[in-house]
């Protein structure tokens, strides 16, 4: 469908055409000043000059044009089309013109959202975890805003693939690797003369690795000899020595076992699990391209690209390629990525989702990508980078002892917190209470994250999040079961109907209209979401539909209405905005509880 809000601007486009002006000049907004009416154009003080007209003049004449329309009853959009001075034409939008629009969204599944032409393929690539370390609240962010990143861009009805893109490979493994044989010498993977087949079970759980990796980062800081260690182990593993390749394909399989159970308590799903490693054999032939090209040149013994470009307003260091000793970098591995999705999925679109603090880096490895080729013009590489999440001091949010905190025990606190909400409702039996408070947590952790423009730092602050009142996601949550409630009761009266086939009526007072002139926005949201890659815009939007809709609720007796036409219009107009907001927490990654 298209946009209610080009369909208005169409309305006056055609009238300034009729009065002898631009069209273009017609372009409608929404009002700034709603106390005076709903919609305006400034097009009038815009063509004063060009025209030598006084803006009130031409104002006047469009007014004029709009009024003759449909032989002089006047214009099918607007019913209020007042000409301010010095020019502005402040407007009203016809209530039957909102509820036709309204009709034709509730008979369309996708609620008026069209379909692209040709959908474009897109990979997103976030998570980002690394294996044998913790999940950690730094996770968070790039799990859950990439999560609705790919859902919006699902629903849009673009080809999308996430992949988690592993941190699996480099120095972490090499230290984890060399720490085991100094805690199991005896273990088979170290013995260069075993042939057998390694056991199947791996000799680590995942606590001890995940014990064993800072472990050994903070002694190969003190210790040289066992930093060295570590760099020969992860070289061996590299080249692909059997023993150490066994132990790391244990050391992944263990940790991703773990990382999987926790992206699920997060509702958050991968199509790809693939990692820095799975890269590797790309590595040379890349390296050699480069090379070839005259792209990669030896600096100080590294391999290097120029990346520099002469706009730019820092300095942009090289990209480094390869280290002097021959090693590749966390560059290398994103580089040969690329080349890899290239050639296998000829991507019109990669989305990257970390840190904001990763920005050079992808400058970089953007850049050299395309400077050498593995991309070509037509391929968009995106970095959206996020802000920190903060603790209440405003610094990096912490445990209480001031370290570290581990997703797993953030998401513990704050199911723990609503439950002792939640089981304040007698009517929820216990086992329904915990499973409800899981999930009203998980949208109030997610909401708490994505109602802020993903490039800000924000303040994690449990009590706000959990709240059932204010911009949360509880509060959201709550306005859709409320909805469902009072559909559950209708279906329950007699002579009540599907509400699918009931038809929205005209509003009946300025409440109903500004809920349905929101519900109107619905796709002009979600286009604006996708193109900018903005879950916020979602948040926002459903938050101001939340509260439009919980006006005209405490505003209007919906089930004791005696006019059964009234009532059925106001439970159409429920379901609609039900499915609205379903829709839209459903691309944030999260759903509703039928009671809390
Ligand atoms: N593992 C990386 C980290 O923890 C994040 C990976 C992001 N994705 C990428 N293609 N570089 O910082």
């Amino acid at each position: 469908m298209e946009q209610f809000l080009n369909l208005i601007s169409k309305e006056m486009e055609s009238a300034f055409e009729a009065a002898g002006y631009d069209s273009a000049l017609g372009r409608v907004t929404v009002s700034n000043r709603p106390d005076l009416c709903e919609y305006q154009c400034n097009g009038a003080m815009a063509g004063a000059k060009r025209y030598r007209k006084a803006p009130f003049m031409i104002a006047d004449d469009v007014a004029g044009a709009l009024a003759a329309k449909n032989d002089g009853t006047g214009s099918a959009v607007f019913s209020k089309v007042e000409v301010v001075k010095p020019g502005f034409l402040n407007l009203d939008v016809k209530e039957s013109f909102l509820q036709s629009y309204l009709q034709q969204m509730s008979a369309d599944d996708r609620l008026g959202m069209p379909l692209p032409e040709k959908p474009e393929k897109i990979i997103i690539d976030y998570g980002g975890p690394n294996v044998a370390k913790p999940l950690h609240v730094g996770h968070l962010r790039s799990a859950v805003i990439g999560e609705a990143v790919k859902r919006i861009a699902r629903f849009h009805g673009e080809d999308v693939i996430s992949d988690i893109h592993l941190g699996d490979w480099g120095l972490q493994m090499g230290l984890v690797i060399t720490e085991l044989k100094k805690r199991m010498p005896g273990l088979p993977y170290f013995d260069p003369s075993f042939e057998g087949e390694y056991p199947d079970e791996a000799p680590f759980t995942v606590s001890e690795l995940e014990e064993i990796y800072p472990f050994a980062s903070a002694r190969s800081k003190q210790d040289p000899e066992y930093y060295a260690e570590a760099m020969d182990n992860t070289r061996r593993l590299q080249d692909g020595e059997r023993g150490l390749y066994a132990l790391w394909q244990k050391i992944v399989a263990v940790s991703v076992a773990d990382m999987k159970r926790n992206y699920e308590n997060l509702d958050v799903s991968f199509d790809l699990w693939n990692g820095e490693a799975s890269v590797h054999p790309v590595i040379p032939g890349m390296v050699e391209e480069m090379k070839k090209g005259g792209y990669a040149y030896e600096s100080q013994g590294a391999l290097v690209i120029d990346v520099a470009e002469e706009t730019d307003s820092k300095e942009i260091p090289p990209c480094i390629v390869l280290k002097s000793d021959g090693a590749s970098l966390y560059t290398t591995t994103d580089l040969a990525t690329i080349k890899e999705r290239v050639e296998k999925y000829h991507p019109d679109k990669i989305i990257y989702i970390t840190d904001k603090r990763q920005e050079l880096h992808f400058t970089q490895v953007f850049r050299a990508a395309a400077k050498s080729g593995l991309v070509d013009q037509d391929t968009e590489l995106v970095h959206i980078g996020f802000g920190t999440m903060n603790g209440k001091d405003g610094k990096p949010f912490k445990t209480r002892e001031g370290g570290v905190m581990r997703l797993e025990h953030l998401i513990a606190d704050i199911d723990t917190e609503m439950l002792s909400k939640i089981s304040t409702n007698p009517e929820i039996p216990a086992e329904e209470a915990e499973q409800t408070s899981r999930q009203v947590a998980l949208a109030a952790l997610k909401y708490g994250d994505l109602s802020n423009q993903a490039s800000k730092d924000y303040v994690f602050d449990i009590e706000k999040f959990t709240s059932f009142e204010g911009d949360t996601g509880p509060y959201i949550l709550y306005t859709i079961v409320r909805m469902r409630s009072i559909m559950q009761r209708y279906a329950e009266q007699s002579g009540a109907k599907d509400p699918a086939s009931l038809r929205t009526g005209l509003p009946a007072g300025p409440v109903e209209k500004k809920l349905m002139m929101d519900i109107a926005g619905f796709n002009a949201m979600m286009e604006g979401a996708y193109a900018d890659c903005a879950p916020h815009r979602v948040c926002a939007y459903i938050y101001q539909l939340s509260n439009d809709f919980n006006s005209f609720y405490h505003a209007t007796r919906i089930l004791t209405e005696q006019d059964q036409a009234q009532k059925e219009s106001w439970i159409a107009l429920l379901y609609l905005t039900e499915r609205v907001l379903s829709r839209c927490i459903d691309v944030l990654g999260f759903s509703a509880p039928s009671r809390m």
